[in-house]
C-alpha cells in the first residue's frame, strides 16, 4: 500500500486494486510534470471547492466514471456538471470496499469555479484505508478539537499544511501535531506559490524535536509505503 503525494494536498492512497485521489489539483499544479500522468483513481475524494483542489475533478471523474466524494453543498455542485457524486457533513462517514472516510471540520472557506460558486463548509478528512487510519486536514488553522481527532483512532499518517497566509504555518503546524499525536506527519500546502514559501527541513526538525511523531517532506515521485511508514 503506497501513499504519493503531489504537492498542495493532491495525494494519492494506493492498495489492492483501489486508488483514492485526494484534491487532484494536477493541471497547472508546479510539482506536476504537464500535462499530468492519468492516475486512473477509482474514487476521488475532496476537502472543499478552491481551485488548488477541486482542480482537475470534472474531468477525471468524466473519464473514468469515478464517484466523487465531498461535503454536500460541493457534491451536489458536481452532481449539476453531471458527475457521479456522494455527498457527506461531519461526523458522518462514507463506506467503502477499503474502508471509509470520515468528514471531520476544518477552519477555512470554500468556493468553487470561475463564478465562485458557494461551495459550504472546508473538511478534513479522517480515513481508514485498510488497516491504516490517515487524517488528511485539508485546507485549514490549528483548531483544538484536533485533540479530538487523535482521539478517536491512532494516527498513522497527518498531511498538515504548513504554506501559512491561507492556511496553518510551520509553528502552528507543530503544534498541531502536538494536538494529534501521529506516527508521522507529511506538510503540504507549500512551495507552490510565491507567498507560500516554507522550508520543509525546518518543520521536519521541529516536528521530530517538538513531538513524538516522525516527519518525512515528501516531492513529487516519492512513494511512501503505508505499512513501513517508509519511502521506498
Ligand atoms: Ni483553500
Ligand atoms: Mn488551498
Amino acid at each position: 500500500m503506497l501513499l504519493h503525494f503531489m504537492g498542495q494536498a493532491c495525494t494519492l492512497l494506493e492498495g489492492h486494486g483501489h486508488r483514492v485521489l485526494i484534491d487532484p489539483y494536477l493541471t497547472g499544479n508546479p510539482w506536476v510534470p504537464q500535462p499530468p500522468p492519468d492516475f486512473e483513481p477509482t474514487v476521488i475524494l475532496l476537502t472543499h471547492g478552491h481551485d488548488d483542489h477541486f482542480g482537475d475533478t470534472a474531468e477525471i471523474a468524466r473519464k473514468h466514471g469515478c464517484p466523487v466524494v465531498a461535503m454536500s453543498e460541493l457534491a451536489k455542485y458536481c452532481t449539476d456538471l453531471g458527475l457521479k457524486a456522494i455527498g457527506a457533513n461531519y461526523g458522518g462517514s462514507v463506506e467503502f470496499p477499503w474502508g471509509r472516510v470520515k468528514f471531520v471540520p476544518a477552519w477555512h472557506s470554500s468556493t468553487t469555479g470561475p463564478n465562485r460558486v458557494y461551495t459550504g463548509n472546508p473538511a478534513g478528512l479522517l480515513i481508514w484505508f485498510f488497516d491504516r487510519v490517515i487524517y488528511h486536514a485539508g485546507d485549514t488553522c490549528i483548531f483544538g478539537d484536533m485533540q479530538l481527532i487523535g482521539d478517536e483512532a491512532q494516527i498513522d499518517l497527518a498531511l498538515l499544511p504548513i504554506g501559512d497566509r491561507f492556511t496553518m504555518g510551520p509553528r502552528d503546524a507543530v503544534r498541531a501535531a502536538r494536538l494529534i499525536r501521529p506516527r508521522m506527519v507529511i506538510p503540504t500546502h507549500y512551495n507552490t506559490r510565491p507567498f507560500l514559501q516554507q522550508d520543509p527541513e525546518w518543520f521536519r526538525n521541529a516536528v521530530e524535536s517538538e513531538t513524538s511523531a516522525r516527519c518525512i517532506p515528501m516531492q513529487y515521485g516519492d512513494r511512501l509505503e503505508l505499512n513501513s511508514l517508509k519511502l521506498i
